[in-house]
């Protein structure tokens, strides 16, 4: 097969905060570009905010090496596990990676995973030992670590991308060790990111695998079989540059006049039309592990939170929705994410790009009961004869000191099957364990027994049987959907108690005394659960009455003050639902996680 020598396609990957977006900054420079701030490649308001990345960035640069210019596309990825479905997808669009890794730090969790995915993916992987400019970082030990890993000594770089140290012999091993692309026979591109642009259509950033592309061409999307015509063909650099053509072994985006969001899907093969072409194998559909539902404060807001879904998904192919009707809650949206961070991120999101104000329920899994999924706790039946819940496969690597408190931490959340190995100064501890548990604090707690040096990877294993009931939460006795929690029958007692406790310091006082209940067995019937009848009370708290008025203190005097102030305390409300007379703030459906 043909290859195209002077392009080299690879993605920058590796644990979080190891400092791939960094190093990237450093590599575009090296390259003549100007950046006109730190991290370029993290664009959105929200990764700059949170000091993360989020979305896969794929940039084409040219240096030249002994006289001989080379085109080197760049493909930034995140490294937090929630976003690992990005990398993944990254990385079929290459023929490379550079495996960062943090000297100070060494190899960590993620490191591991996304090493596992480059190689899965084929990939010619190199690795960049990063940050050697500080004084308390251990080159040796994490050159070790790499060995041990599998790397030969030819393929570790020592780099600073704060310095700028050591990044031409690094972009020198890029252009000489990572394959160049080949071409194949058929017009084929694969889709690996896309969005949509308001005033011109959708725009799909892809890697041309055979064949070439004009501007104006007719195009086919052979998995949706929508087709388009090429408004607008470009690459970044990081700024966009437009061209005519994007030809076999190069990355690029592509503006369609396309305007329906979901016929240009992530994975899909683009050909020109009309050609009989095999689709090339795309990617598996992202799993959810996690779930929890979007309500708009205001129930006007439904059809836009559709549309904001709608427009998302595009950008976030992870990202699973279905509409569902809650009876206090109204419309609002099922949604599946890849963990807590993702669904974070997608709720600030939803409420700052799409100017929405919504409340989020409290995250739940996945169950089966009698061979049936559920994500949702509301469809929990307590007289289910056979209910299994999702384990997980956890890594934790851990300097040797930190052994002790994390296995305690492991056993205290169900977690078995320990297996321990050395690995360089650290421990590479295996288990298995109920992806419930990763929900409701394990990671934090993981942080804080091994003073934050601990890292955290997992993946999904099977459904293992287990003896769990429903905690469902009465506010003023009336059923509070959003906020019922699956729990192990053991724990239920001391769950419901500091869960009503916990409540109590959230919900706001009203005028009159407000029992909150935590109820065991409700039934699944709506009518029954909401008045609470059948079930058993395990735990209660009452909210003392009050009444509260902001303006009593002013008495007379400016009335502009008196407004200003019931206008804050009316923004407050915003983030509230009414559950009969007592209004839960999102704060609320938070709690079950901090039990
Ligand atoms: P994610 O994409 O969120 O996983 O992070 P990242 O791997 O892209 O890391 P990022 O480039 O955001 O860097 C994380 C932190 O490390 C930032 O504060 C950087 O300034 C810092 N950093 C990165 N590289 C170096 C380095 O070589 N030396 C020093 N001293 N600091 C560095």
């Amino acid at each position: 097969m043909q290859q195209i020598n002077h392009i080299r396609i690879f993605a920058m990957c590796g644990h979080i905060d190891h400092g791939k977006s960094t190093l990237a900054d450093r590599i575009i420079e090296a390259c003549g570009q100007k950046i006109d701030r730190p991290q370029v490649l993290d664009s959105l308001e929200l990764e700059r905010e949170h000091g993360i990345t989020i979305k896969l960035k794929a940039i084409r640069l040219n240096y030249s090496l002994n006289s001989n210019l080379c085109t080197l596309n760049l493909i930034d990825t995140p490294g937090h596990v929630d976003f690992s479905y990005e990398v993944s997808r990254s990385l079929a669009a290459c023929e490379g990676a550079v495996l960062v890794v943090d000297a100070t730090q060494g190899v960590q969790a993620q490191t591991l995973a996304n090493f596992n995915l480059a190689r899965l993916a084929n990939l010619k992987v190199i690795a960049a030992v990063n940050k050697i400019d500080l004084a308390q970082a251990d080159i040796e030990k994490t050159k070790d670590e790499l060995l041990q890993l599998c790397f030969l000594a030819d393929e570790i770089f020592c780099v600073s991308a704060k310095t700028g140290e050591g990044v031409d012999k690094l972009i020198k091993a890029i252009i000489e060790k990572i394959p160049a692309p080949t071409i194949k026979d058929e017009s084929q591109s694969l889709i690996f990111d896309s969005s949509l642009d308001p005033y011109k259509g959708v725009v799909a950033t892809i890697r041309v695998f055979g064949g070439k592309i004009l501007a104006g061409d007719e195009i086919e999307f052979l998995g949706t079989g929508a087709c388009a015509k090429v408004l607008q063909i470009g690459f970044l650099t990081p700024k966009p540059t437009f061209v005519g053509t994007l030809v076999s072994g190069e990355i690029g985006f592509l503006v369609t006049n396309l305007k329906e969001l979901l016929l240009c899907q992530v994975g899909d093969t683009i050909s020109k039309k009309g050609r009989d072409v095999s689709p090339l194998p795309g990617y598996q559909k992202a799993k959810p592990v996690v779930f929890l539902s979007f309500y708009p404060t205001d129930s006007n807001d439904f059809e836009k939170l559709k549309k904001a879904f709608e427009s998302l998904r595009l950008n976030d192919s992870s990202l699973q929705f279905k509409s569902e009707n809650s009876p206090s809650l109204g419309f609002g949206f099922r949604c599946g994410f890849q963990g807590l961070l993702h669904a974070q991120i997608t709720q600030e999101r939803l409420e700052r790009e799409f100017d929405l104000d919504l409340i989020a329920t409290s995250p739940s899994v996945s169950y089966i009961l009698d061979g049936k999924i559920i994500t949702n706790p509301a469809d929990f039946d307590p007289t289910a004869k056979k209910v299994e819940e999702p384990y997980i496969s956890a890594l934790i690597f851990t300097p040797k000191d930190y052994f002790g408190s994390i296995s305690k931490l492991i056993y205290a959340h169900r977690g078995s099957d320990l297996q321990v190995e050395s690995f360089g100064n650290q421990l590479r501890i295996k288990s298995q364990f109920p992806l419930a548990e990763v929900l409701t604090g394990f990671y934090d707690e993981l942080k804080s027994v091994s003073s934050g040096f601990a890292s955290f990877d997992f993946e999904l294993a099977d459904y293992r049987q287990a003896d769990l009931v429903k905690i469902d939460i009465l506010v003023n006795r009336k059923l509070v959907e959003g906020l019922s929690q699956i729990v192990p029958r053991q724990k239920a007692q001391t769950f419901a108690s500091k869960f009503a406790e916990k409540l109590k310091e959230v919900i706001p006082r009203q005028q009159f005394a407000v029992p909150i209940q935590a109820a065991v067995g409700l039934p699944a019937s709506q009518a029954g659960r909401r008045s609470g009848q059948g079930g058993k009370i395990l735990a209660r708290q009452t909210i003392p009455a009050y009444r509260k008025d902001v303006t009593a203190p002013l008495y007379g005097g400016d009335v502009t003050r008196k407004m200003k102030l019931l206008e804050k305390q009316k923004k407050g409300k915003k983030r509230m639902r009414r559950f009969g007379q007592v209004d839960i703030p999102q704060e609320a459906f938070l709690v079950a996680l901090k039990v």
